[in-house]
């Protein structure tokens, strides 16, 4: 099995903190380990592979120095610039059917979670392994604990939370309303964005669900360059690549018409994506009053009177909040953001102003 590590997404809802030089897969938002780290750390263990991390040509020296840090030496692809995660796990599968032509097995991981128990996790994904090996696309599902609208969903052909099920529909990021539903229903679970499929049976479904994806990744691995552990694909060919999501691109078009080859394993361990800041307020160390104070400076910059259910981060400057509550207020050297929990997830839509005004 060869584990196969998507770094390259923006973390854009974590900014100030997250920034497109630094998103937030290379920051230890929880723990002393960075999120990339972390990812590499839960394989600890499992018979597996050489991993392949594919991330942007841009964090080429972030990925190669924090996998150094951990003595963990893997193939590093470059992709000149994001056409999602179809593309990025394409890439991933040719490179892996030319270093092992049999039918390598590939365990796609988001580098950006949390996963506290790291034993339910390796169960999980032994429990696909069989399944895949005879040809099917498996995914861990993430029983869920509320009704996120962070997350895409997967709806189950029963409504039970132990053993391998069919996947009869993938449904991304619903409303609040439909999300609701869903888990009411007991029948859905939270796509965690974790797959395990053998490379051959997904290289097949790209080319039948995406032909023009496929063909500009199969020219893009063409003429691949290695450098040290960095492999560069061809820049003009990638581009050419129409981008999406492995959820749109593939798993949709998979369960359409019925008789679906997907299976989810049920994966009750802890489980963040930490994709917004209320998300890191919900898997922080919290005071009695509900408070999470974080960053290098919040032992002794942070003072918070009369302050519930909020999350300070600070680095260098005293923060000092009064009289406030479900407050998340993230201080940076160059920008602060102060802002409601509950509307965290737009702190994309600031990001897309900040890029606009240079
Ligand atoms: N190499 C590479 N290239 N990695 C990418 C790219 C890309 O162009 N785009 C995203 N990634 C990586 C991100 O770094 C992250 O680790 C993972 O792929 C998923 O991308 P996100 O952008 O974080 O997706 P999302 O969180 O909005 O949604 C996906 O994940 C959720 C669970 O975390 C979907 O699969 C949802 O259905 C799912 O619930
Ligand atoms: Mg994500």
């Amino acid at each position: 099995m060869i584990p196969v590590i998507l770094a390259g997404g923006s973390g854009t809802r974590l900014w100030p903190l997250s920034r497109a030089a630094f998103p937030k897969q290379f920051l230890p938002l929880a723990g002393q380990l960075t999120m990339l780290q972390q990812t590499t750390a839960r394989l600890q263990g499992m018979d597996i592979e050489q991993p392949i991390v594919v991330c942007s040509e841009d964090h080429r020296f972030l990925v190669a120095e924090q996998l150094r840090q951990q003595d963990i030496h893997a193939q590093i692809l470059l992709e000149p610039c994001g056409r999602n995660t179809a593309p990025a796990i394409a890439l991933a599968a040719m490179q892996a059917l030319q270093r092992q032509p049999d039918n390598p097995i590939l365990l796609v991981l988001a580098a950006d979670h949390v996963i506290e128990n790291t034993e339910a996790f390796q169960t999980a994904v032994a429990s696909l392994l069989p399944a895949v090996r005879d040809g099917q696309f498996g995914t861990l599902g993430i029983v869920p604990t509320e009704a996120a609208t962070g997350y895409g969903y997967l709806k189950a052909a029963e409504a039970q939370t132990s053993g391998l099920q069919c996947v009869e529909q993938f449904v991304e990021k619903p409303d609040a309303a439909t999300a609701a539903h869903y888990v009411a229903s007991g029948q859905y679970f939270w796509n965690s964005g974790m797959f395990m499929l053998r490379a051959d049976r997904y290289l097949e479904a790209l080319e039948r669900f995406q032909p023009e994806m496929f063909a500009a990744c199969a020219l893009a691995m063409k003429d691949t360059c290695a450098d040290m552990d960095f492999v560069r694909v061809d820049g003009d060919a990638f581009a050419s690549s129409p981008s999406d999501s492995i959820d749109y691109a593939v798993m949709e078009p998979l369960t359409a018409g019925g008789n679906s080859p997907i299976v989810v394993a049920p994966l009750e361990a802890g489980w963040s994506d930490v994709g917004s800041w209320s998300a890191l307020w919900e898997i922080s160390d919290k005071d009695e009053h509900g408070n999470a104070c974080l960053g290098s400076g919040a032992d002794g910059h942070a003072i918070l009177q009369d302050t519930h259910n909020s999350l300070v981060y600070a680095e260098q400057r005293l923060v000092a909040t009064l009289g406030v509550d479900n407050l998340v207020v993230i201080d940076t050297p160059d920008a602060v953001l102060v802002a409601h929990k509950d509307k965290v997830q737009d702190v994309k839509n600031i990001v897309s102003q900040v890029r606009t005004q240079g």
